[in-house]
């Protein structure tokens, strides 16, 4: 068994992108810039847009963290990310999900300027990665890609089975594993809350991404010899073996797993290190302008 390591794949990438930053700067252009909107005091979302800002910080880009109290009205949302769409000295924007129920995810999602729409949720965004054209791709997605990129997993003509069919991560990750680019080439099954004896479709599949949510969902029975596991899952779950009570999940029984998989990824250390990679990424080619849309 191999692990897909988050922690050496993430290190690489970032250094990579710390290089290419110095290179830019030092020809005299200003570094890549993301902005991110938080709204309210979700404990997960502080968490990650912490992580973000750190993340920046750490590949030499600047960030700009701008809080709203809860009770923001969505049309006092919309016009604040009117005004960075027009701000030139910015990349990137994310708003952190989830917003209040109040607040219209989808107005919200498609006021972002596609060119700044680093979390690719934008529906110009998604339309143009399911025609394989030069788009932002959703982070997590994404990393999932550049994790398979790092550790040279060759994924053409095998199959994959995708548990989830989320707008965030099952849905899109089925487009990019079967467009006709490496890795990808894949013969896709998205399997959701729907789908009749999944077991039998997971144990018959090369590659399996579970992004459901439901810890330690995939057992060992569900998985063929020698295949390759990416766990998507980190859902907070009581422990009584840490001192804050509580302990990170991932959506695969990994003790049990594990022996069989040719290659399998932690949780933590694993899919959610890549999904910072990737929205560094995305950061970085909106400040290069590679996307013209
Ligand atoms: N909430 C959970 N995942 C994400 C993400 O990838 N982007 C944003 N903006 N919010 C999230």
């Amino acid at each position: 068994m191999n692990l897909l390591d988050g922690k050496v794949a993430s290190a690489v990438w970032k250094y990579t992108m710390a290089e290419e930053v110095k290179a830019m700067v030092s020809k005299g252009q200003r570094p890549p810039h993301l902005c991110a909107i938080l709204v309210g005091n979700n404990g997960a979302s502080e968490t990650y847009v912490a992580s973000k800002v750190k993340n920046c910080a750490e590949v030499g880009f600047e960030s700009s963290l701008i809080r709203f109290e809860d009770t923001i009205t969505e049309a006092e949302l919309l016009q604040k990310i009117k005004e960075i769409n027009q701000d030139d000295s910015i990349d990137g924007l994310i708003v952190q999900l989830p917003l209040p129920p109040r607040i219209s995810v989808q107005k919200v999602t498609e006021a972002i300027s596609p060119s700044k729409d680093v979390d690719g949720f934008h529906p110009i965004n998604s339309g143009r990665m399911l025609q394989n054209l030069p788009c932002y791709i959703p982070a997590t997605p994404y990393g999932i890609l550049l994790m398979l990129e790092h550790f040279k997993i060759n994924t053409t003509g095998k199959s994959c089975a995708i548990i989830g069919r989320s707008n965030i991560v099952g849905m899109p990750m089925s487009v990019l594993m079967a467009l006709n680019n490496e890795p990808g080439n894949c013969t896709v099954t998205l399997c959701h809350s729907r789908t009749k004896d999944l077991g039998s479709v997971t144990s018959k599949s090369d590659i399996i991404i579970a992004a459901l949510g439901k810890p330690y969902f995939l057992k060992a029975d569900m998985v063929r010899e020698g295949a390759i596991v990416i766990d998507v899952g980190i859902t907070r779950v009581p422990s009584d073996k840490t001192k804050s009570g509580f302990k990170l999940a991932g959506d695969v029984d990994f003790d049990n797993v594990a022996p069989k998989c040719s290659w399998i990824s932690p949780v933590p250390g694993g899919v959610g290190l890549m999904t910072i990679i990737g929205l560094l990424k995305n950061t970085l080619r909106a400040a290069k302008k590679e996307i013209s849309f």
